[in-house]
């Protein structure tokens, strides 16, 4: 099998750090592309550098020019402005509007068989952009949201239960902003739903704390967070690129399920190498169901602004 390439765009925390956990778990080649001179060339022969002790042979290119990205099979746009404390992700949408504009039309034009995954913030109005931008088929350009979200969720609630993360499985659908809805019913560990395992004041907390989960690392860090988001991209990654078919909650573009039309919202869909294989509709209560629609309008408004 021809080796994989796989294009991060933007070589900051996010990307930086995504190129590292796929070189690291030998998924694929890596293309680090940024505007600023010096950065991606820097960090990707670095990242190169440890590949003797780290035991890979990826290889990592460093550029300011799309030609290198030639024929990726998936690339990650991370490219964008990162929120600061007090900001919300929305405060970000017109500068990061004119990046993945620009971004994708340069990725499209040297890569236009690629799956796209998109980071950007405001994550649900930039992957609509990018799709946009792209002509692509929807199944081919997908938002990373709802496995950060998750496993945040997934985080708090091994905290709370003092029980492995491996064995919690967490949903979160919606947009990936304040109005986010974690789904606790669904949200299990080894099998037993969470609602039958904590008190609802406990269960209301956590779900609090994971829809502010991006902004508690900022007021911490004055920056948004990169491990966990990286941790999140590179899972979409491998189930691409090795066919894996996962069912992970990732924004696509709906139409008509779940009562949404023509926007991308954060749904389970099934991850393979032909990007989203399937949209996966599970029941929702009234009341998750209108939480789900209160999202899709706050999408919906963000999208309104900018058009796409
Ligand atoms: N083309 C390529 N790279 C760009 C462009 C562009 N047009 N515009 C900005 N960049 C690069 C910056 O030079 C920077 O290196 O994007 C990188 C962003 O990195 P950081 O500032 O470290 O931001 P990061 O924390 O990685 O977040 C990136 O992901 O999680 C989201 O909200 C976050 O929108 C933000 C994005």
């Amino acid at each position: 099998m021809a080796r994989r390439k796989v294009t991060v765009v933007g070589a900051g925390n996010v990307g930086a750090t995504t190129a590292q956990r796929i070189v690291d778990k030998q998924l694929a080649d890596v293309v680090l592309i940024d505007i600023v001179e010096g950065v991606p060339q820097g960090k990707a022969l670095d990242l190169a550098e440890s590949g003797p002790v780290e035991g890979y042979d990826s290889k990592l290119t460093g550029t300011n020019n799309y030609k290198d990205t030639a024929n990726s099979d998936i690339v990650v746009i991370t490219a964008g402005v990162p929120r600061k404390p007090g900001m919300s992700r929305d405060d970000l949408l017109k500068t990061n509007y004119e990046i993945v504009k620009g971004v994708t039309e340069q990725v499209v034009k040297n890569s236009p068989n690629c799956i796209l995954i998109v980071v950007s913030n405001p994550l649900d109005a930039m992957v609509q952009t990018a799709f946009r931008t792209s002509e692509f088929p929807k199944e081919r350009v997908i938002g990373m949201a709802g496995v950060l979200d998750s496993a945040r969720f997934r985080t708090f609630i091994g905290m709370e239960l003092n029980v492995s993360v491996e064995n919690i499985h967490a949903f979160v659908l919606g947009g990936h902003g304040d109005t986010m809805v974690p789904l606790p019913r669904y949200s299990t560990v080894s099998g037993i739903p969470i609602t039958e395992l904590l008190p609802k004041e406990t269960i209301d907390r956590l779900v609090q704390r994971t829809r502010d989960g991006g902004a508690e690392i900022v007021a911490l860090l004055k920056t948004s967070a990169w491990y966990a988001p990286a941790s999140a991209i590179v899972e979409m990654v491998d189930a691409i690129l090795n066919d894996r078919k996962k069912i992970l909650p990732c924004a696509a573009f709906l139409e008509g399920q779940y009562g949404i039309n023509g926007m991308y919202v954060g749904v389970p869909v099934k991850l393979g190498s032909k990007g989203i294989e399937q949209i996966i509709e599970i029941t929702l209560t009234m009341e998750e169901k209108a939480a789900l629609q209160k999202s899709a309008a706050a999408v919906k408004e963000l999208v309104g602004i900018i058009g796409v």
